[in-house]
């Protein structure tokens, strides 16, 4: 199964991803903990991408699909992925599917982790990560959130392949949801 997930900063979408990566079998792709490894390291890619990811803009397209190409294409290969915070644009939607579908590797299912906004800062100022968790950064990254993410859930859902999951529960309560629904997804594929 190739799936991607969507949701506001701290809506649970690395937490959520890893135990479905197990459940399934899928390889988890966070494009934010992958810019991040680069960024850690120094690489040229990691260098370009550092002043957007501490100030929550998105990175330029081109330098997020450099990412995630071959982590995209060997998980294909070896039992699907699960894609935690890309596409995050319309744009980013439409060129993914593009590259994606010549490769034969484009996702099957998109879920929208929906979590209220007090939540969202809850959680994040309680995990303070690095220089994008500080309430100004948090800010940022959630008007940008609505203002380039939310017009991206109705391209998925004009294609009849959004699911909705209550993200506010505990993350037990989220995970068994998740699985009901994508047990749904994984049947309709296999008929
Ligand atoms: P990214 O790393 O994707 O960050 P994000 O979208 O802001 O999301 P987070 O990782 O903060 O939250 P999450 O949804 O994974 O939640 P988590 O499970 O950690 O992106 C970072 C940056 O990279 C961007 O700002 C941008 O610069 C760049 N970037 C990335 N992708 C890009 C793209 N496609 N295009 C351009 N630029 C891109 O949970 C959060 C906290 O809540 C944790 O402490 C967790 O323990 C807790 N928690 C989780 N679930 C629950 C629950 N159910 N109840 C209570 N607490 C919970
Ligand atoms: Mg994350």
């Amino acid at each position: 199964m190739r799936l991607l997930l969507i949701g506001a900063p701290g809506s649970g979408k690395g937490t959520q991803a890893e135990r479905l990566a197990d459940h399934f079998g899928l390889t988890h792709i966070s494009s934010g903990d992958l810019l991040r490894r680069h960024v850690e390291e120094g690489s040229k890619l990691g260098q370009a991408v550092q002043r957007y990811v501490s100030r929550g803009d998105l990175v330029p397209d081109t330098l997020v699909m450099d990412a995630l190409r071959k982590p995209v294409v060997a998980a294909s290969e070896s039992g699907g992925y699960i894609l935690d915070g890309f596409p995050r644009t319309v744009e980013q939607a439409e060129l993914a599917r593009a590259t994606a579908k010549e490769l034969g590797v484009d996702a099957q299912v998109a879920v929208h982790l929906d979590v209220p906004r007090e939540e969202l800062i809850r959680r994040l100022l309680a995990r303070g990560r690095g220089s994008d968790d500080t309430e100004d950064v948090i800010n940022h990254r959630l008007e940008v959130y609505d203002q380039h993410t939310v017009p991206m859930l109705d391209y998925y859902a004009q294609r009849a392949e959004l699911v909705r999951v209550d993200g506010s529960r505990s993350p037990d309560e989220v995970t068994k949801e998740l699985i009901t629904e994508l047990e749904k997804v994984q049947r309709s594929l296999t008929l």
